[in-house]
């Protein structure tokens, strides 16, 4: 295991009832006005805007509503959103929803304090200073609830970007389980495909070796399997819903992958340009990359995917054990193939050019050129 310094500062408030504690936490951390983010309609429908009000009132706490994030979220809404921020003077962000709404609200708390245009934190401008981010999450999927990461898309350009900052984790994360109730199949399969990416691409990557973070990873994974089959079941499964939303938030904490070394994100990286270019919902995107390249990167570290297959599903041989995933994902209603999203083979040259600007960005560079990105695609057919 090599050397690693570990510190996540969010602070988690999980269980039945906690988001009605928002508007204690935002007092306790001096706020007094804050922006309230979120997004197409679903907070609504549940009752929690109600509930996130009344909270905010009961604190005594100010606020300015924008809403409208769109899953895959746009920096075109964002600036108009950071405008409100600058304009209203707020002191904290406050996101209610998934991981869309969460990333946006990052973005704008690092906008607001600076001249630049938001856009320039995902080409590469440092975060030195950001609002403080408040977070009451909605979906289980991307653990953007307790990292630093915030993922964008220029829609004007097509290109999904991202940063990560000190600065940017949120202060506190509210995260009860019963919120995700109402997140439909679709996005219950797809958190569970992103949060099971989100592991497998350390799992694979690393070169290091140790066997607490492979143990680790891998019962995150069998955690979301099984949960993931539960709910589809029974949505309203507290237990699994709350298995879900824990495993989902430590899949991407960073806790998996310390002390390990050359972790990469090729699966992102080539989701990222799908979703760029189509608007795919990432864990579908993910679905449909990750077996694909599973089948690419196999020779490299046979044995690796004979213990992924060994001890995720009992199987003996790396194939099978692809395979599975394969079926699993297809089993939980995610796609598995390009053809199932009607993405034409016609398109890859701009999938892998799309995809190779990120490689360069990602420090992926010398292994994912144009070549490789092709390759990959052609087994996602
Ligand atoms: O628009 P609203 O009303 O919020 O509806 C959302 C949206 O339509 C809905 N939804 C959320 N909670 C719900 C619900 N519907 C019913 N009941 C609820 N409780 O679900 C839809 C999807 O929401 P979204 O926030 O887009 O999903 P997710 O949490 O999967 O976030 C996806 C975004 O996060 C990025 C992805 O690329 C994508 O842009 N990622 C962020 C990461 C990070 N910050 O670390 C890492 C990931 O790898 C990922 O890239
Ligand atoms: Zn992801």
């Amino acid at each position: 295991m090599n050397n690693f310094t570990f510190h996540n500062p969010t602070k988690i408030i999980f269980g039945k009832e906690t988001h009605y504690e928002i508007g204690k936490e935002l007092k306790s951390h001096g706020i007094k006005k804050a922006l309230l983010l979120y997004g197409t309609g679903s907070i609504k429908r549940s009752g929690l805007y109600d509930a996130t009000i009344q909270a905010l009132k009961e604190s005594e706490i100010e606020y300015v509503e924008c809403d409208g994030v769109v899953s895959n979220p746009v920096i075109s809404h964002a600036r108009e959103a950071v405008k409100v921020a600058k304009g209203s003077k707020v002191d904290a962000i406050v996101s209610v929803g998934g991981g869309s709404v969460l990333d946006e609200a990052k973005a704008i708390a690092a906008a607001a304090l600076v001249d630049d245009d938001v856009w320039e934190f995902f080409t590469g401008k440092v975060i030195n200073k950001a609002l403080p981010v408040f977070s009451i999450l909605t979906l289980a999927a991307t653990g953007s609830e307790m990292n630093g990461n915030s993922v964008m898309t220029n829609d004007a350009t097509q290109q999904k970007f991202s940063f990560t900052s000190p600065h940017t984790y949120p202060k506190v994360s509210i995260l009860n389980p019963e919120l995700t109730f109402t997140v439909d199949p679709a996005y219950t399969a797809y958190g569970s495909v992103d949060a099971i990416a989100h592991v497998i691409e350390g799992y694979f990557t690393q070169s290091s070796g140790a066997v607490i973070q492979d143990r680790l990873s891998e019962n995150i994974i069998r955690s979301v399997i099984e949960s993931t089959e539960i709910i589809m079941e029974n949505p309203h499964n507290y237990d699994a819903r709350a298995q879900m939303m824990w495993s989902a938030t430590m899949a991407l904490n960073g806790l998996p992958v310390v002390g390990l070394k050359d972790v990469g994100f090729p699966n992102h990286m080539i989701e990222h340009a799908l979703s760029a270019l189509y608007n795919i919902a990432h864990g579908a995107g993910l679905a449909i990359v990750i077996p694909a390249w599973m089948q690419w990167y196999a020779d490299q570290k046979p044995e690796r995917f004979e213990r992924f297959a060994k001890e995720i599903f009992g199987l003996q041989e790396a194939g099978k054990g692809i395979a599975a995933l394969k079926a699993w994902f297809h089993s939980i209603g995610a796609p598995v193939s390009l053809a199932e999203v009607n993405i034409p083979k016609s398109d890859f040259p701009d999938i892998a050019a799309n995809a190779a600007e990120l490689a360069q960005m990602w420090g992926l560079g010398s292994d994912y050129h144009e070549k490789e990105i092709l390759e990959i695609l052609e087994l996602a057919i």
